[in-house]
């Protein structure tokens, strides 16, 4: 099978594509900065640049796919800033909804043919519980939970766009992951979180389209 991991230099992206290589699966691999991405490519797969917030780069990205069919997208780069109420950030709230909502909707469209092709593709969003309404308690952090909130329900809209082409549309929390983002103080080593991500992945078929869950499947309140 060909996956196709966005942000994959570092973090879960990068755990993904270690476990995926291994298993001996097909990678294509994606970072801002592939000749800095040294972990990434020395895992020996293809390696391609790639910036989610960039429309030229994205272009480029599927056009240098050219024909070749994805059977699964794994929209995974993403970022955070550290806001409240009283220190909101405009521009950085924006960069976060370029990065985390609009850029999954950005590669998913150019990359539409190829993820259409095969007619049982899946599109993996790595989302955050963070971005569910119903479950958030602790406030703060207004453009990282907006962002995801909103990738949930880009989420929705596109599996039942999706759904007759045959194509999977889930959104997957990984968990809180000790990664650049997640912090020494996380609770889950990225191993842990990649590998169950890729089970639950594994495992997904049309009956899950449009679903918000954990890494291990369950499903997140909205
Ligand atoms: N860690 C957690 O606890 C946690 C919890 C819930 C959800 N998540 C989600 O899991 C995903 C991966 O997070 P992580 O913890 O692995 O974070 P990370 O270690 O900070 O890695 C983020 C990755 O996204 C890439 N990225 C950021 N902006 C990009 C852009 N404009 N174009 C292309 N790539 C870009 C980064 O590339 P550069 O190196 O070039 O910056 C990096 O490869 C994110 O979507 C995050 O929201 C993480």
């Amino acid at each position: 099978m060909r996956w196709v991991i966005t942000g994959a230099n570092r973090g879960i992206g990068l755990a993904l594509a270690r476990q995926l290589t291994e298993r001996g699966e097909e990678v294509i691999a994606t970072a801002r900065n592939p000749a800095d991405a040294k972990e990434l490519v020395a895992l020996g797969g293809r390696v391609v640049p790639l910036d989610v917030q960039d429309d030229d780069s994205v272009a480029a990205f599927a056009a240098a796919l050219g024909n070749e069919s994805i059977d699964v997208l794994i929209n995974n780069a993403g970022m955070a800033i550290r806001d409240g109420l009283g220190n909101l950030d405009f521009d950085g709230m924006k960069a976060v909804f370029d990065t985390n909502t609009v850029g999954p909707l950005r590669v998913l469209q150019a990359v539409l043919p190829q993820v259409k092709s095969n007619g049982g593709a899946k599109v993996v969003n790595i989302t955050s519980r963070m971005g569910s309404i119903e479950e958030n308690d602790s406030g703060g952090m207004y453009a990282y939970r907006m962002s995801k909130a909103a990738l949930n329900m880009a989420v929705s809209v596109s599996s039942v766009d999706l759904k007759d082409a045959g194509v999977t549309v889930v959104g997957i929390h990984p968990g809180w992951v000790k990664t650049d983002m997640g912090g020494d103080s996380a609770q889950l080593e990225v191993d842990d979180s990649a590998a169950c991500i890729l089970k639950t992945v594994d495992g997904l078929d049309l009956q899950n389209t449009g679903s918000f869950m954990d890494r291990d499947g369950s499903a997140i309140p909205w």
